[in-house]
This record gives C-alpha cells, sequence and structure tokens, in this order.
C-alpha cells in the first residue's frame, strides 16, 4: 500500500495535519490505537487561542466552533482573599479566547475527515515506523480487523502523544531532551452544572491552586491541585467538592455544585525533544513537547505545529525541502515561549510541597504585580491570548 504521508495518532494534531493536507491536495492514512468514540470522549483541553480559532475557521472546520465556542475577553485572578479582572480586549488591542472542548475539536475533526473520504484506521495495533533516513519511510500496524497495514510513503508525521512511538524511533543521540517534572498534579473534573463564573478563574490559595472553567452555559469544568501520588480512589466527590469550596470561596459569592459527569488526574511536566525532525519523519504536538496545563497551551501548540507543517510537507513533496528544513526552528520557538508562559503561570500559582515563607511572599508579590501593573498584565495577555 502508498500514501504521501502515514500519520501516527488521532489527536488533534494527527487529526488536523490530515485535513490540511486535503486541502492541499495531498493524501494521508491516519493509523490511531484507540476507539473513534475513545478519541471523542477523552476529556482534555479547553481553550483555543485567537490564532487557533483563525486557523479553524479558515479550514472550513468553525461551523460548531462558531455556534458553541464561548468568547472570553479575559481572566481572575484570585488570591489573599481578592478575586480581580484580567481584560485582555483592552491589554492586547482586542485579541480573546474562546472556550470550545478538545473532545469537540476533535469531533469536528473526525466528521470532516470522514466525510471526505479520508483513511481513518482506529483501534490499531503494533503500530512500527521505519526507514525513517530513506525518502520511502514505512507505517505498519494491524488493523482492528486482524488484518496487516505496511504502507509506504513519502513522509511520515508522529503526531502520536508524549507516550507514542515515533520519537523513540528516533535513532540513540538524533534527540536532546529538556525535561523538568513538577511535585503536584491536577485533579480535572466535569460537572453538570452552570459555571459560577462568567470568565476563567485561577485561584492561588494556601491549599493549592484551583481552576474554574467551563464547557457550556451547563457544563463546569474545574481543577484542583493535588499530590502527584495521590489516586482518584481518595478523591470521592464531596471531598472534591469540599477542597473546591475552600479555594474559591469569597464573600458574596456562591460556588454552584452539581452531579460528577468525570474525573481523572493529570500529571504536570515541561518536556522538549529536539529537533522536531529526523530524516523523513517529523514530530507535532505532545509527540515533542508537554507543558503542564496552567496557561491552556498544548492544545494550542499541537494545532499551531501542524499548521507549519502542512505547507512544509507540501513544498518538500514537490521537491523544494526549504520549508521542512526551517519545521523544527519556527515551531521551537513558538514551543519556548509557551514553555516559559506555562512554568511561570504554574509557578506563579501553586503551592509547592513544604514551601516557606519566603517562597509565599514572592508568588503574592507576583500575583499583585500582573494585576495592578499594566506592563505586566499586557504580557501576560498577550502570552494568554497567544503568541
Ligand atoms: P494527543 O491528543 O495525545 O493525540 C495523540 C494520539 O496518538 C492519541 O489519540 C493516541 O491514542 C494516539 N497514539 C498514541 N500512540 C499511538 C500508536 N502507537 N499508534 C497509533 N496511535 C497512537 N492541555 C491544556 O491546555 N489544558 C488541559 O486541561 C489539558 N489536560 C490534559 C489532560 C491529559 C490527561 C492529557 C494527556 C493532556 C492534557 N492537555 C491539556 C494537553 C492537551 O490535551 C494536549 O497538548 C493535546 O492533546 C495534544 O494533541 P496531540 O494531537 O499532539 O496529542
Ligand atoms: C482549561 C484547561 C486549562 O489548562 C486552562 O489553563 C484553562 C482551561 C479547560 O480545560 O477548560
Amino acid at each position: 500500500m502508498r500514501t504521501q504521508v502515514g500519520i501516527v495518532g488521532a489527536g488533534p494534531a494527527g487529526l488536523l495535519l490530515s485535513h490540511l493536507l486535503a486541502l492541499r491536495g495531498i493524501e494521508s492514512v491516519v493509523a490511531e490505537v484507540r476507539s473513534r468514540g475513545h478519541c471523542e470522549a477523552r476529556q482534555r483541553a479547553g481553550v483555543l487561542e485567537d490564532s487557533s480559532v483563525r486557523l479553524l475557521r479558515e479550514a472550513g472546520l468553525a461551523d460548531r466552533l462558531d455556534r458553541l465556542g464561548l468568547e472570553h475577553g479575559g481572566i481572575y485572578l484570585q488570591f489573599a482573599g481578592q478575586r480581580r479582572h484580567l481584560d485582555f480586549r483592552d491589554l492586547t488591542g482586542g485579541r480573546t479566547v474562546t472556550v470550545y472542548a478538545q473532545t469537540e475539536v476533535v469531533k469536528d475533526l473526525i466528521a470532516k475527515r470522514l466525510a471526505a473520504g479520508g483513511a481513518v484506521d482506529f483501534e490499531v495495533t503494533g503500530t512500527v515506523v521505519d526507514r525513517l533516513d530513506t525518502d520511502r519511510p514505512v507505517l505498519s500496524y494491524t488493523r482492528a480487523d486482524g488484518s496487516t497495514a505496511q504502507i509506504v510513503c513519502d513522509v511520515i508525521a508522529g503526531c502520536d502523544g508524549f507516550h507514542g512511538i515515533c520519537r523513540p524511533a528516533m535513532p540513540d543521540g538524533v534527540a536532546t531532551i529538556r525535561e523538568r517534572e513538577y511535585p503536584y498534579a491536577w485533579l480535572g473534573i466535569l460537572a453538570d452544572v452552570p459555571p459560577s463564573t462568567d470568565e476563567l478563574i485561577y485561584a492561588y490559595h494556601s491549599r493549592g491552586f484551583a481552576l474554574h472553567s467551563m464547557r457550556s452555559p451547563t457544563l463546569s469544568r474545574l481543577y484542583l491541585q493535588v499530590d502527584p501520588d495521590t489516586s482518584i480512589e481518595n478523591w470521592p466527590d464531596e471531598r472534591i467538592w469540599d477542597e473546591l469550596q475552600q479555594r474559591f470561596a469569597l464573600p458574596g459569592w456562591d460556588l454552584r455544585q452539581g452531579p460528577v459527569l468525570d474525573k481523572n488526574i493529570t500529571p504536570m511536566r515541561s518536556f522538549v525533544s529536539t529537533p522536531m525532525r529526523y530524516g523523513r519523519l517529523f514530530l507535532a504536538g505532545d509527540a515533542a513537547h508537554i507543558v503542564p496545563p496552567t496557561g491552556a497551551k498544548g492544545l494550542n501548540l499541537a494545532l499551531a505545529d501542524v499548521a507549519v507543517l502542512a505547507p512544509a510537507l507540501d513544498g518538500l513533496l514537490r521537491g523544494d525541502s526549504r520549508l521542512a528544513d526551517e519545521y523544527s526552528a519556527t515551531c521551537l520557538e513558538r514551543v519556548w515561549r509557551a514553555t516559559h508562559f506555562s512554568w511561570w503561570m504554574t509557578t506563579m500559582l501553586h503551592r509547592s510541597p513544604g514551601a516557606d515563607d519566603m517562597e509565599t511572599e514572592l508568588q503574592l508579590s507576583q500575583l499583585r504585580y500582573v494585576t495592578t501593573s499594566r506592563a505586566a498584565a499586557t504580557s501576560l495577555a498577550e502570552n494568554y491570548t497567544g503568541y
């Protein structure tokens, strides 16, 4: 079997790449280890930068996004008993973000690819990428029906997330890894209750960080900083709500509670593997880099990578390798900006185990500064809405 681009992973990066390539008349095959239902239900990120919304709109993928997405012109930062608003529109000359779940982005992309007759193989096993240093790399896997696929490609795109097989398929010594783990994790819930806020609340509290986000006018998404070694069994719903109530408490304001529809725990790390290319293998999204979720950059970075990769591969397949040769460096500039911003937001807002008064006072000083200095607030707003 033959295709132009073999894509490993049907997350946001792999699916959008497949669509952007199709718009350029380039054929691809997407191989995904999970079922379609699993990909469409996995609760993850929820905030799209302006540039991501524009990208999806220009690619003809924004019908539901334009109807259901919630445009937000700012966020609240809560600390020391106060809740302060940062007005992104005012600070950045009109830029906003849009709250629209990653699950919805993935549903839109899968529907579009399948309607266009795109090849997406779900529930594959034994994915292998090979001959990456030749101009005919090979993608192999076993399909759900037991048949085997051996696909000779011009290029392979590794869009298979942090635990995928593509990054490790690079020969030893090719990749340089920069990594930081954080001594905390996020417990996220999806709750069947209208949000108690008009815009997201990022709360710094002596008991740990909390975030109030949303999915729709009737669905709330909330996060709690928890110990990375805790397990979800230790967190019955009552304990989660009790902790959220304490961390968001503000006189005259109530946090509405409702049935918990989904809950999970996400570890937090910063991770960048460079370069994002080896021979005819190009990595995109979480396969190459991970940011801690504070700042909501992971999904946006994945979309931004493939927006650069699609024209680069188009050029390469036509014999012009200039954009492909620049792919890694072009992406990494944005990746490092987002990596720094996510690290900065994370360390400003979370309580390290055993934090002393010095650390606490430095965090509080930084929070006062970003909520009172226009210059500091503008820097946060510029990074949050998209670099
Ligand atoms: P992914 O979405 O991970 O997609 C990779 C795909 O490859 C998956 O579908 C996977 O099943 C598939 N795959 C893996 N191995 C193979 C294989 N061998 N063969 C075939 N397919 C394979 N970001 C935020 O901004 N805010 C959040 O709240 C947030 N929460 C998150 C919670 C979790 C549990 C995780 C893992 C990530 C979260 N993120 C969050 C990050 C954000 O969701 C990711 O940055 C985003 O999903 C990256 O998209 P991607 O397409 O690169 O990778
Ligand atoms: C969401 C996730 C984030 O990481 C964040 O910073 C803001 C919102 C969310 O899932 O809605």
